[in-house]
């Protein structure tokens, strides 16, 4: 009992000190978490109480960008006190953590400005949408209070669209049946070249019996006597689902040959949700994504962020940095601090002014932007949902829409939002090269050829974003040719009092999480510099 109570202690009081995470690895150490779990690099926030006896202040630092890094490192120093100031060239937090809905406008780099008509209450993610449990993404909407939903990355219902596929006919597929008929037909071969002793080099005798066993439940295939034939289960679905009293329903049919699921591809679909960052459950935060960077504006301070501000350059002078913008009026400001971080995307830091060096300019324009782009899509009738019981899901397409996303919540009302693209590289180029109505236009040409003309008589609105050409981001996210070269190291490094932080410098690029923990290594060299000063 004794032992129980201080063991419970020193775990409480471990808890205390360094948050959820150290105490649960510390539990592990001790063996008492049922399984290892992978932990995030751990961080410990700086702390005003940092500072006492030692005479030491909170520095002044300039950040230029008010994304999720460049939020995240004023609201961490702020927590020591350090007197954060961010420049930022939209009118808006977040960065490409932006949330489109009725009113937002924006005016792209070729001129065309689009203003989303979205009836009260429907929104669009137009850069980040999802989030995987292990990413401190999770943490932050904990410690900022932001709700969170799930969203459906996987749903058995939703459809695989592969129209160049004759073996399908041109005619979408739902993922259930997709699964069922690839793992059977697999099941059946490899149970047949087990039993006739094709892998007797590989197997004893055990194995090959356990791995039919597998097999016939994995694939629902028959057993030796019929060859191991698969010929279709329930979990293909239903035309006539079963009902009432004698109606057992009918098993969707007829079921494919084997050949011809082969040729569909579909199995090439579904090594998506087996990624590690990709895999259920994910999540959303509740209204919208921009919930984050608005919780930590507030979090940070209103007053602390200039908007409408555009960095122009950044030099090391002595005793500190000087950073330079245009105002809203079109008139170059001067400030000094101790610090400055930089964190915008590398290609537009490339082009500030600045002392840092040649080879700073040369390793910001090392890594490629890489094109996304996403069209918002609302819908008068959620006819997904009314029409094929499909709720929420991602819908892989072998055209230039490439993936389709229905909506994640506001199940069973009046309206939807549909993604009705997010592609990458040459099929969002495709599209980033048309006028905003001309993508929509080839959008909905394309949804009705896989759902029909209601996906044309039933839309109301639509929003589109082409990442590399929109102002002040220009790429989606960026691809580095090698993250252990020379350019990689040399901006995770501070270039005297200038330091760089972004998604773009961790190993989960195209991730919030990327920023987050990019934020906070930024945050914890500054403060231990501070402190060793
Ligand atoms: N995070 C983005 C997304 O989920 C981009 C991305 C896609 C990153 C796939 C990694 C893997 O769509």
């Amino acid at each position: 009992m004794a032992a129980e109570t201080s063991r419970r202690g020193f775990l409480r009081s471990v808890g205390v000190a360094g948050g959820a995470g150290v105490l649960y690895s510390t539990m592990g150490a001790m063996g008492l978490a049922p399984v290892p779990v992978a932990e995030a690099v751990p961080y410990r926030a700086p702390s005003s109480s940092d500072f006492h006896l030692t005479g030491r202040g909170g520095k002044k630092v300039l950040i230029l960008g008010a994304g999720i890094a460049g939020l995240t490192t004023a609201y961490e120093l702020g927590k020591a006190g350090y007197d954060c100031r961010i420049l930022d060239a939209k009118d808006r937090p977040g960065g490409r953590n932006w949330t489109a809905r009725g009113g937002t406008v924006e005016t792209d780099l070729d001129g065309a400005t689009q203003r989303a008509r979205f009836s009260s209450g429907q929104y669009m993610n137009c850069g980040p949408g999802r989030l995987p449990q292990s990413h401190v993404t999770l943490d932050y909407c904990r410690e900022l209070g932001v709700a969170l939903e799930a969203f459906v990355n996987a749903n058995a219902d939703a459809y695989i669209y592969h129209g160049n596929s004759a073996a399908l006919a041109g005619k979408p597929m739902r993922w259930r049946t997709a699964k069922a008929d690839v793992y059977g037909y697999i099941s059946e071969l490899l149970a047949k070249a087990t039993d006739q002793g094709a892998l007797d080099a590989a197997l004893t005798k055990d194995d090959k019996d356990r791995l039919i066993a597998f097999l016939q439940s994995f694939g629902a295939i028959k057993g030796k006597a019929e060859g191991f034939a698969y010929t279709g289960s329930s979990r293909r679905g239903y035309s006539v689902e079963p009902g009432a009293a004698h109606e057992k329903g009918t098993v969707l049919g007829p079921v494919p040959s084997m050949s011809d699921v082969l040729a569909s591809g579909v199995g090439q679909r579904f090594a998506f949700e087996f990624g590690y960052d990709q895999a259920m459950m994910m999540f959303q935060p509740v209204g919208g994504m921009d919930a984050i960077p608005k919780a930590l504006e507030r979090a940070v301070g209103r007053d602390r962020i200039t908007y409408n501000a555009w960095a122009t350059g950044v030099s090391n002078v002595p005793g500190g940095v000087e950073v330079s913008w245009k105002d809203n009026r079109g008139r170059e400001r001067f400030e000094r601090a101790d610090f400055c971080v930089v964190a915008t995307p590398p290609q537009i830091a490339a082009r500030l002014r600045h002392n840092l060096g040649d080879n700073v300019t040369t390793a910001l324009k090392t890594p490629v932007p890489v094109s996304a782009g996403k069209i918002g899509l609302e819908y008068k009738r959620r006819w997904w949902e009314l029409d094929d019981h499909m709720y929420g899901g991602v819908v892989p397409t072998d055209t230039d829409l490439a993936n389709m996303w229905f909506p994640s919540a506001g199940y069973q009302s009046a309206r939807g939002m549909v993604i009705g693209y997010y592609n990458t590289g040459s099929n969002s180029e495709a599209y980033a090269k048309l006028a905003p109505d001309a993508r929509a236009a080839r959008a909905v040409d394309r949804g009705v050829k896989i759902f029909g003309d209601r996906y044309r008589s039933e839309l109301a609105a639509s929003f589109s974003v082409a990442w590399t050409r929109t102002a002040g981001f220009e790429g989606a996210w960026v691809g580095w040719p090698n993250q252990d070269g020379p350019e990689y190291a040399l901006l995770n490094q501070p270039q005297g009092a200038v330091y760089f932080a972004g998604d773009w410098l961790s190993h989960t690029i195209a991730w919030q999480h990327g920023a987050f923990t990019s934020a906070r290594k930024v945050v914890t060299e500054i403060h231990q510099r501070v402190m060793a000063a």
